[in-house]
């Protein structure tokens, strides 16, 4: 799920480290929304290396994605988390002088608030009255709890504990998008799909090895998607965390089998792919891998002082032997990251991939064109077969997921129709 946490200037901050970390842990893409005086109790450093995305505070930064906006419009579910007395107030007026504000208006989302403060100001009939504005138009509000306060007062006002907040907080998001769900029915219903995703890593020592960033969040959404849609999914890992993981290991459809090399990929999807109605590959295959790996760690001595040149050999592609020995009506799917020189032409560039790999399908990710390896919006475009551009979609990792869903679903359609 694509979350934003809004964060808001109480000493409470400090706890919605710990929130982030929860949901991150549990599989969701989190951005964190913090106030300028939210900054004060935990500074924006921590926010972006817990939430491992990009934090930014003000309306005027990173205008061209219209930021104020595009959080609230993406997002599956918004908590505020500590919401202040001042924030509530806002809120209630629908005031947007902030990132939080343009946020919160700019959603059509489940909003959670976590409200902290002091008693007095919790019970002040101008908060009571904004709580209960806000209540009626649909915001859910956990806590405050009794206890201890800062400045030793003790009383209502205690922000929830996280765990507590993140368990009610994705028990209303998913309540909410229970109608999408439905949108595309069960259209894989009796189909085995085999995902890869990741990024494979080739050892040069016992400690060393040549890898890439992919952190396998596509190919976890991919494989979501089509088992939400009816398919039965094994789901090829290379390095993924865990906490990516974390919802498709719940999913009863989703067996996941972890690889590391790309000769473990390799052995993995040819074990699968052979009884696979679909077949698709986002993992990000090495290319090369040390043509020798060293049994003890390469240290300087060993080297001498005239630096390290290592010796590279071409993996196997495992893509392009699933297909070679692919059955009939077996459908395959290829991804591609592609960074066109300047004044070559991106879709010929795929188009020749899309050919030379002999896929059904290849996913070209636009993620790669402009470099922005982590960016939040991914765009896939897809080409046929023949290199043909047969659509685009562009959105959150699951939206892109479904988009390739339906690509494929309407390349089934579409050879029932030759036959
Ligand atoms: N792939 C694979 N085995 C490899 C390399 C890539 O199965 N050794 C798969 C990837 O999972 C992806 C597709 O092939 O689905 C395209 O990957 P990409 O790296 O773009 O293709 P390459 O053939 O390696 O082409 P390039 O030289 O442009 O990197």
């Amino acid at each position: 799920m694509f979350i934003v946490v809004a964060v808001t200037g109480g000493i409470a901050a400090y706890k919605s480290v710990h929130l982030v970390r929860l949901l991150i842990k549990d599989g969701h893409d989190v951005h964190v929304v913090p106030t300028e005086d939210a900054l004060r109790f935990v500074g924006l450093p921590t926010w972006e290396a817990i939430s491992r995305n990009p934090v930014t505070v003000s309306v005027h930064d990173d205008v061209a994605q219209v930021r104020h906006v595009s959080l609230g419009q993406r997002a599956d579910l918004i908590v505020v988390a500590p919401a202040t007395a001042n924030t509530l107030a806002k809120m209630a007026a629908g005031i947007a002088d902030n990132l939080v504000g343009t946020t919160l208006l700019a959603t059509r989302a489940p909003v959670v608030v976590a409200p902290a403060m002091h008693t007095e100001m919790w019970q002040h009939p101008a908060t009571v009255a904004n709580v209960a504005t806000l209540r009626a138009r649909g915001v859910h509000v956990i806590g405050p709890e009794s206890g201890e306060l800062t400045g030793g007062d003790s009383g209502a006002g205690r922000m929830s504990e996280p765990e507590a907040i993140a368990a009610a907080a994705v028990v209303i998001a998913s309540a909410a998008a229970m109608p999408v769900s439905d949108e595309h029915a069960q259209d894989l219903a009796g189909l085995r799909v085999v995902v890869s995703t990741g990024g494979t890593r080739e050892p040069l020592d016992p400690v060393r090895y040549l890898g890439n960033r992919s952190s396998g969040r596509q190919g976890a959404a991919v494989a979501l998607a089509a088992a939400d849609r009816g398919a039965e999914v094994t789901l090829v890992a290379a390095h993924v965390d865990d906490g990516v993981l974390a919802e498709a290991s719940r999913h009863p459809a989703i067996e996941i089998q972890r690889v590391g090399t790309t000769s473990e990929l390799a052995v993995a999807m040819r074990r699968s792919a052979s009884a696979a109605d679909v077949v698709v590959m986002v993992a990000a295959v090495a290319d090369y891998r040390p043509a020798d790996m060293a049994d003890r760690k390469i240290t300087k001595d060993s080297v001498g002082g005239s630096g390290l040149t290592l010796h590279l050999v071409e993996t196997e592609d495992v893509l392009a032997e699933l297909v070679a020995e692919r059955r009939s009506g077996q459908i395959f799917v290829g991804f591609a990251a592609e960074t066109p020189a300047e004044g070559e032409s991106l879709v010929e560039r795929a188009a020749r991939k899309a050919r030379r790999k002999g896929v059904d399908l290849l996913a070209v990710n636009e993620v790669g064109w402009h470099q922005a390896f982590e960016a939040e919006d991914n765009t896939l475009m897809f080409l046929d077969a023949a290199g043909e551009v047969t659509g685009q979609v562009s959105g959150t990792k699951r939206t892109t997921a479904e988009g390739l869903w339906d690509a494929v679903a309407a390349t089934r359609r579409n050879r029932d129709e030759e036959k």
